[in-house]
Order: structure tokens, then sequence, then C-alpha cells
């Protein structure tokens, strides 16, 4: 099923208190990653608490596609018979990856150093999306990639027949860059070798030294330098995929700008490459505590219990900040909206490039709901009007962009007066429960618009 094949508005109006546990589902980085790297495994691996969003769905259908067998065997319990690194059989019809950048990318890599020819497309957002970003690297493993203009989908690629190690620096913070050619590093003989200079996400790296790939992880003055042997047999794994920090940050984002608000969130990462919008809600003033920390699927965790917050206060997020929370700016936005003060966002451009123009997508939504903005090519700001302050009442266009579309019906539930988007149906692609969980916590959600 299409996330989008009819556009579905939704309302959100002032709501709460917000009482209660969020639940919130499987990571979706860590569950597109389980079932590409059980793919790349001899034998079975072992998937809990797997997100059944559509993304992960449709790299799901891919790895079938390449000749794996994936099988969902009850809620979240999937397994993956892997076919071996360099096992990939060509897929017969076209690998349509939905909305999902990271499928795209982490499967052009995974088959980019196989002799084989595939052709990748996507929904209206994916299309749009640049893929130069990962065929440029992947070029130099000898892998050809014939694209539309610009680098877009729909795109064919075919597998270097002799792949050679490479060497790459990332030009820019892209923990699906660094993914891509990894993962094209495996089926290369000799060592590839990635450097970041500001550190992304890190669950490729982890994942892969639990699937029992040789993996080194260096800090030096250039940054990150991670090398990894080509061609080793991987291992198959029991993956138990953590909750999602970026889906856990709705809940805990409503809870902090709607009046009376208590929750509790269980299970949220504290990995230093994910955990960047906690540190920053901290900073503004935003009452969380931090309880049992300790370690789930090999990630560290921590319950958090969230209360409404009405004297949290803009601050300048560190621009250095950004690649540990790029997918939460949209709804840190909202937070900025019902806070004191200026939130100063910069060093943000790659939001310009994700399942839409989320600087573009969340200026012109917020300004429509009568807040202040200042915007550059780099950079948002948010002018705050304190919690209760935001005066609402407008459509927000969502752009086929899941978190532009909950973020926009967070802050319906705590500006005075309504707030609609005009599409809520992307919501499948990562929190496909939001809707059920965020109502249950006390929400008011309708389907259709104002
Ligand atoms: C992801 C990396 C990030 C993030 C995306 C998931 C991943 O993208 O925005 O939602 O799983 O590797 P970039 O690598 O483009 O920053």
């Amino acid at each position: 099923m299409s996330a989008h094949a009819t556009a579905q508005p939704m309302t959100a109006s002032k709501s709460g208190p917000l009482k209660g546990t969020a639940s919130v589902p499987g990571d979706k980085s860590i569950s597109h990653r389980a079932l590409i790297f059980g793919a790349m495994a001899v034998g079975e691996t072992k998937i809990t608490g797997l997100l059944e969003g559509q993304d992960v769905l449709d790299t799901a259908k891919a790895m079938r596609a390449f000749g794996a067998t994936v099988v969902q065997h009850g809620p979240g319990a999937w397994s993956v018979n892997g076919v071996g690194v360099g096992g990939f059989q060509e897929p017969a019809d076209v690998i349509d990856c939905g909305n999902s950048g990271t499928g795209v990318r982490l499967i052009m890599g995974t088959m980019a150093t196989t002799p084989m020819t595939a052709t990748f497309t996507g929904d209206a957002s994916l299309r749009k999306r640049p893929m130069g970003r990962v065929t440029d690297p992947l070029s130099l493993f000898g892998t050809q990639a014939y694209g539309r203009k610009g680098g877009r989908l729909p795109m064919t690629v075919v597998g270097a027949a002799n792949p050679v190690p490479v060497r790459y620096a990332l030009p820019v913070a892209s923990a699906q860059v660094k993914s891509a050619v990894l993962l094209a590093g495996l089926n290369a003989p000799g060592q590839t070798v990635v450097i970041e200079r500001e550190p992304t996400r890190d669950h490729s790296e982890r994942m892969l030294l639990g699937f029992g790939a040789q993996l080194t992880v260096e800090k030096t003055s250039e940054g990150n330098v991670i090398t990894l042997t080509g061609q080793p047999e991987l291992r198959p794994q029991t993956v138990a995929v953590p909750r999602d920090p970026s889906s856990a940050a709705f809940p805990v984002c409503a809870a902090l700008v709607v009046e009376g608000s208590d929750i509790f969130v269980p299970g949220v990462s504290q990995n230093l490459t994910r955990n960047g919008l906690y540190l920053t809600l901290v900073e503004m003033g935003a009452d969380i505590e931090f309880q049992n920390p300790r370690t789930e699927g090999g990630e560290p965790v921590a319950d958090l219990r969230v209360r409404f917050s009405d004297n949290m206060k803009g601050i300048e997020v560190p621009p250095e900040r950004a690649p540990s929370m790029i997918d939460e700016y949209p709804i840190l936005s909202v937070v900025a909206a019902c806070s004191t003060g200026k939130t100063v966002m910069r060093g943000v451009k790659e939001l310009r490039v994700k399942e839409s123009d989320r600087i573009d997508a969340m200026a012109r939504g917020l300004e429509a709901c009568g807040v202040k903005i200042e915007e550059d090519e780099d950079t948002l700001i948010v002018h705050g009007m304190g919690a209760g302050g935001v005066p609402g009442g407008a459509t927000c266009a969502t752009h086929i962009d899941h978190r532009i579309a909950m973020s926009f019906l967070v802050l319906g539930m705590a500006a005075k007066a309504p707030v609609s988007v005009d599409d809520a149906s992307p919501i499948v692609t990562s929190f496909p429960i939001f809707e059920g969980l965020m109502t249950g916590l006390g929400a008011t959600l309708r389907a259709g618009g104002q």
C-alpha cells in the first residue's frame, strides 16, 4: 500500500493533559539495517521489535527481490535467511523504495560491488532527492549509475565486476552515505576506509561488528576513520531492535507543550549520535527525568518521565550537534514556538534535502499558525510565543513528509485554535501507531481538515 495514494487530512485541537505511557515502535535506522545485514549474512537472522512502517516494509520487499528469504512471524518478529556477502541475485523488476532515502541509499551500496544491474525508484518525494552523494563514492569502487538530471531516481545501477577498495572522506555529514560506502566495501577485496569529520549515527558500525565484520574506528584530528576489511563471512544474529528516539520525540515534545501533561516514555536511546534533541530540550528548561539507564539491543537507553514545562526558553542550538538530531529539527521548532525567546538553528542546510525541504515546510506552516520565523539557506530561527501562546488555526502542507505531519499535529495539541495537515498518510512510513498512541495519551486528533 502506498503511504499517500490519496491525501488524508488530519486535525489536532487543544488537548490534554497528556498522561500515561508512550511505547513507541522500533528504530527505523536499525530496522533497515537488520534486514539488509541479515540478507548479507549466511543463515538465519532473527529480529524482534522491527518497525513495521512502510519504509522498512519496502526494504524487506527489496531484500526478497535480491534473493534473501524474509518472513514475518508475528508483530515485530521477523527472520531473514541471508545469501552471504556478494550473494545477491539480480532483481527481476524495478526496486521501489517508496519514501525511504535510507532504504534506497543503503541498498544501492549493498549491490554496488556485485556484478548485476538494478533499477531503483521511489515516490514523488524520493524521486526529488539527490542520489549523487551515494553514487559518486560508489563510482570509486567501479560502480556505474545512470539516473535522471541531478542524480535523481529512477536510476539504474550497474555493480562493479572487479571492485577495488576505496578511501573516502565524507563531504556531508551523512550516515546514509557512510553506510552505503561501508556496505559496498563488504564485497570489495582489501580495506575500505570512510572518514567522517563530524560523527553521524553509528548503527552500521555497531551492527557490522555484531555480524562479525572486521571494522575499526579511530578518532583522529581528521575525524572518525572507519576501516572495514572486505569479503568477510557475516554471521547471522539475533537483533532486538530498540525503540526509535526520533519517534519518541513526538510524544515527548507534545507532553512538554501540552498543559498539565506527565508521561512516561520507556527505552529512549541515549546513543550520543542520536540524542541531540534531548540535550537541547534540557538546555531549554524541559522537565525530563532520565531514569534507569541500561543497554537494550546493543544501544544505551533510558526511560523518560516528561512533564509539561511552561518556562522553556529558546537557545542557540550548537551547529555541531546537528548530525545527532538531524531528524528532530521540525519537532524542535514546534517546541521553540511554544517557548519564550528565540531558538536559533544554524548549520541545518541538510534539512533541505530530506523527505521535504524541512526548513521551508516548517517556516511556511509556523508562519501560517502565527509564529514569526527567520530563515536562510542554512538557518531557521523561531520566535517563541510561550506555552499556549501560538494562535494556530491553519492548515499546513506536509509535502509527503511524515515528520512535518507529526510536528504540526503536535503544534495543534497546544495551539489556541486547531491545526490541520493536508496529508497525514506519510506518517505510516515511520510511526504507524502515531494516531492511536497520541489519542491514548489524551490528544485530540481527528481525521479531516478544517
Ligand atoms: C539515517 C540517516 C539520516 C537520517 C535518516 C536516517 C540513517 O540521513 O536523516 O532519517 O538511517 O542512516 P542522512 O544520512 O542523509 O543525514
